[in-house]
């Protein structure tokens, strides 16, 4: 019968005989499963272990420091690195959805790889892998994916020659979040909605600006925040915003305006293979809509997604 405790205590068992004295690279999402993983190996190694957070510039509002803020108050030995204008040139005037996500994820893996370079005689790399990752699932678009095509291009970048452990490999997503909680690592961390890889860069339509991912980001937090001062955070899967290429005639007091329309999106599932919208109370989508109306500067309508999942994905891209 399995608990949260005594999976700890076999894991930190298993990972101190593992990697003894070695040091091992690992790198961070600000999700639940790379920060219960690097946790665990923590517990582990201490200080052997060094943890890579990489800003892309398609985090959400604040999203950067205060992750990174969490880990350090965690104990992890991280570092926090600002690679937001690597991918904002990478990705300049592409368009295409795959197009984008191979940009983002060869950046992630360069930046990735220049961070692993700084530490001396690293053997191991950290991955929080979970089991249905293992058995394919909606990983399949996740970091590992745009690892393995990489690797079907070409050389392999260095960190990859490493020997990967994944002390999450036989967890589903609830378990993982129960030995998060056992661990005493945050709940604004164990709690938090699943967020893409690539992020804010497929929920921005057409091609990626900076001012763009600003408009986005105002966008998303006014409704993120809405979620969770009206209690219904937790009873969502998964929400976010989508900033649409198109614009819409509006007006504002005798003058004709023609600015950008945003998509607000809210589902309920299991594991991201099927879901379903929520039907978010009427009074609460006008008040947010009004909100982003009247606050975010070049947002003149909000519209909210209504499709469930199939035939329509949780991203728009
Ligand atoms: P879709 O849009 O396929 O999304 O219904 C299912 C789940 O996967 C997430 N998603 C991604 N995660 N890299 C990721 O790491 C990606 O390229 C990617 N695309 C979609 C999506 O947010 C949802 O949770």
């Amino acid at each position: 019968d399995w608990t949260s405790d005594v999976f700890i205590d076999a894991t930190i068992a298993d990972l101190k005989a593992k990697i003894g004295s070695d040091k091992v690279v690992m790198g961070l999402s600000g999700g639940v499963d790379s920060s219960v993983a690097a946790t665990l190996i923590h517990r582990a190694i201490g200080d052997q272990l060094t943890c890579v957070f990489v800003d892309n510039g398609l985090l959400r509002k604040n999203e950067f420091e205060e992750v990174l803020d969490s880990y350090k108050h965690m104990g992890l030995n991280v570092i926090g690195v600002d690679a937001k204008d690597r991918f904002y040139k990478a990705l300049e005037g592409l368009t295409d959805p795959e197009a984008k996500r191979k940009a983002i994820g060869r950046v992630f893996i360069e930046v990735f790889d220049d961070e692993a370079h700084k530490i001396e005689g690293v053997k191991w790399l950290g991955q929080g892998t979970i089991y249905p990752d293992v058995i394919e699932s909606v990983s399949v678009k996740g970091p590992s994916a745009t690892i393995k095509s990489h690797h079907n291009v070409g050389g392999l970048p260095d960190f990859m020659k490493l020997s990967v452990v994944e002390p999450l490999n036989t967890l589903f997503k609830d378990e993982v979040r129960e030995v998060g909680r056992a661990l005493e690592i945050v709940e604004t961390i164990i709690g938090r909605h699943p967020f893409p890889g690539p992020g804010l860069g497929i929920r921005i339509l057409g091609d990626i600006t900076a001012e763009k991912v600003k408009t986005l980001q105002e966008v998303d937090y006014i409704f993120i925040q809405g979620l969770k001062d009206h209690g219904l955070y937790d009873q969502v899967w998964q929400a976010g915003a989508m900033l649409l290429p198109i614009q819409s005639v509006g007006v504002m007091g005798d003058e004709r305006t023609y600015e950008k329309v945003v998509a607000l999106r809210a589902v309920g599932s299991v594991d991201g293979m099927t879901a379903d919208w929520i039907h978010l109370p009427y009074e609460f989508l006008g008040k947010i809509s009004n909100e982003i109306i009247n606050r975010v500067k070049g947002v003149n309508r909000v519209v909210y997604d209504i499709s469930s999942k199939p035939p329509a994905t949780i991203e728009w891209e």
